[in-house]
């Protein structure tokens, strides 16, 4: 069974191989995959806020078969994403995404202390949007200096993380005082998690909950429960808090009865039941939580809810020819296209597959903690 992701593991390296060169050849730093060559963020140039899955995928590859190819790409990205420090305001708080998976990953993995001071300004820049009112400000639009989204649970490693580098507890404690207010403000009764919630920003009290990328207020975004899923997950393994643990395992739930007799994922749980929309992104992400509490709680259900997620994007969503450059196919950034792709490839989604693979494989260096 594990030579099963292994095997896949080996095969996504091998068609990287050749298609990141293309990528090193452009000068780009990818986004999608389209018309058979890599495409760049249709948004915020290199400041949008997936860069850091390209390095990341690079870091995993050469972590799994030593490559020097890879570690020279990985490299290349991230010298452009530190280049945004300057540019700084297409930055926000997913500097965690960003960073934690290119500068984070080189100290982590090679020990590059640039690279860890690098990350450390990462971490400042994050710690520069909190808001002592209990929240991290999400985005920068002068109508958004209220609004937290269930997608910061990911970023708070990077302030954990920097706390213990510098072992100044002010990131942690920062981090936590926002998982609290997720905690309190995004989790509902049945296991299932809002995706932005708007705070007056100046007294800290709830306003309302936004739609954002699912179907409307309320309803479940998919991609939106998996970053809780993982998020919370992350948390209860920087802090050993068990109420980070429970959320964590009230999402899995939620997220586990969700899945389709397929085994791939909706890109919102709520969405009409004639409407065709998966977002394969959501799936994967929630794997490797999945695979995360499995190891952390021992329980059996999680791996088997993991394999089944993974499978399915191996059996059924997995494009191995060169005819597109990405791998995993269907996968959606919103629920209304907002020009960010729908059912195609999108740089995560790889990258979480290929985290889900080097977990079954055992060769995930870990690179959000
Ligand atoms: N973090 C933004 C998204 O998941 O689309």
């Amino acid at each position: 069974m594990l030579d099963r992701y292994k095997s896949a593991l080996k095969k996504a390296e091998e068609k990287y191989r050749r298609s990141a060169a293309a990528a090193a050849a452009a000068g780009i730093l990818p986004y999608k995959s389209g018309d058979g060559c890599w495409q760049e963020s249709p948004f915020d140039g290199n400041g949008w806020w997936t860069g850091g899955f390209w390095p990341g995928l690079m870091w995993q590859f050469y972590v799994f078969g030593g490559d020097e190819f890879f570690l020279a790409e990985a490299r290349r990205t991230e010298a452009i994403l530190t280049e945004e420090f300057r540019r700084f305001t297409a930055l926000n708080h997913d500097v965690g995404f960003m960073y934690l998976l290119s500068c984070g990953a080189d100290e982590k993995l090679t020990g590059n202390a640039q690279a860890g001071v690098d990350t450390l300004h990462a971490a400042s820049l994050l710690m520069g949007r909190f808001n002592p009112r209990g929240f991290f400000r999400a985005w920068n639009g002068p109508d958004q200096k209220g609004l937290a989204i269930i997608d910061c649970m990911m970023n708070l490693s990077l302030l954990f993380r920097a706390s213990r580098r510098t072992e100044d507890p002010r990131f942690a404690a920062a981090a936590r005082i926002h998982a609290d207010t997720t905690l309190r403000e995004f989790l509902r009764p049945d296991g299932s998690v809002s995706h932005i919630i708007e705070f007056d920003p100046a007294t800290g009290a709830r306003v309302r909950e936004l739609g954002g990328q699912g179907v409307a207020p309320g309803t479940q975004w998919s991609r939106g429960q998996a970053w809780g899923l993982y998020g919370f997950t992350l948390a209860w393994l920087n802090t050993g808090d068990r109420r980070y643990l429970d959320a964590a395992e009230r999402i899995a739930g939620n997220f586990i009865a969700h899945i389709r007799p397929d085994g791939l994922t909706d890109c919102d749980f709520c969405q009409p039941a004639e409407t065709d929309r998966i977002d394969n992104m959501a799936g994967a992400i929630a794997a490797c939580g999945l695979l995360e509490l499995e190891k952390t709680t021992g329980r059996e259900e999680y791996r088997l809810a993991a394999l089944k997620l993974t499978d399915a994007l191996l059996d059924k969503c997995c494009d191995w020819t060169d005819r597109q450059c990405g791998l995993l196919t269907r996968c959606t950034a919103s629920y209304r296209d907002d020009g960010a792709g729908c059912h195609t490839n999108i740089v995560y989604g790889d990258y979480f597959l290929t985290e889900a693979l080097a977990k079954l494989a055992g060769t995930d260096p870990m690179l959000w903690l």
